[in-house]
């Protein structure tokens, strides 16, 4: 009796810092080893695959080749426009060129991270590489943007999950992120809220307001226009989450965050 193929999954790292690869291998549940294992036929990934070079970019075209129309491809990166793609390059072709060919086959594409999906940190003023998104890019394939800097474990293989139990993404607010996980902002869920409705607010960081966990509004906190789901399933696993260890939201997940004033200016 012949196996049944599992779906193909292409995984394409164009302008990215490793970040989402490293966060999707802290997923618990379901995990990257069961997804892998179980699930999909992960067939590039860059940072996991054993391949590497020219064996690496032969599996790439034959996934592609075999599973055309019906593969999920993975973008996380932002893409480079400026001088024609060259700044960011894989076996000689430019990211914009990879990902066209790549999205052309594919049935779906999930843009993982804030940098596929909103241009992230490459896009940042000035942005000296013409870094844009991959929905700025495609137009005629079904996206699903899971923003994150990185993204939350369980929020990536979750969307995944849903995708091939379903066969269709799940409903997407007006930024293309699934309304499951960024239906609410960071302040709709957020334990210290009661706090923030007090009027109870920490000053400094070493201050009696923050040792009694009080709320981080003043001291910077993007929570209220941060769309995210981790005051719910939080990270590591579900142990702790930004404000939880002390520190606000700098709201990693909306467009242009880098640029949105949530990081520390020196005077
Ligand atoms: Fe809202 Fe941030 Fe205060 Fe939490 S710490 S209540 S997210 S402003
Ligand atoms: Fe990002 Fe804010 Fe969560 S900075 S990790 S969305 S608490």
């Amino acid at each position: 009796m012949a196996a049944a193929r599992r779906p193909s999954v292409i995984w394409l790292p164009f302008q990215e810092c490793t970040g989402c690869t490293e966060s999707i291998t802290r997923s618990h549940s379901p995990s990257i080893e069961g997804m892998i294992f179980d699930m999909i036929s992960l067939d590039y990934q860059e940072t996991l695959m054993a391949a590497a070079g020219h064996q690496a970019e032969e599996a790439r075209a034959n996934a592609m080749k075999d599973n055309y129309g019906k593969y999920v491809l993975i973008v996380d990166g932002s893409i480079p426009l400026a001088q024609n793609g060259a700044y960011s390059c894989i076996g000689g072709r430019s990211n914009v060129d990879l990902l066209k060919e790549a999205a052309a086959g594919a049935a779906a594409i999930v843009a993982m991270g804030t940098c596929a999906s909103f241009g992230g940190i490459p896009k940042a003023n000035p942005n000296p590489t013409g870094a844009v998104s991959v929905a700025d890019l495609i137009k005629d394939k079904p996206i699903v943007n899971v923003p994150g800097c990185p993204p939350i474990p369980v929020v990536m293989t979750g969307v995944l999950a849903h995708y091939l139990t379903f066969g269709s993404l799940p409903e997407l607010d007006d930024k293309g992120r699934p309304k499951a996980f960024y239906g609410d902002t960071i302040h709709d869920r957020c334990y210290r809220r009661p706090f923030y409705d007090q009027g109870k607010f920490a000053k400094t960081f070493d201050d009696e307001g923050a040792r009694m966990g009080w709320c981080l509004f003043e001291l910077g906190c993007k929570g209220p226009v941060t769309h995210n789901a981790c005051a719910t399933v939080k990270w590591n696993g579900g142990t702790s989450w930004p404000v939880e260890s002390g520190h606000g939201c700098i709201g990693c997940s909306e467009p242009d965050f880098w640029d949105g004033g949530g990081f520390y200016k020196a005077l």
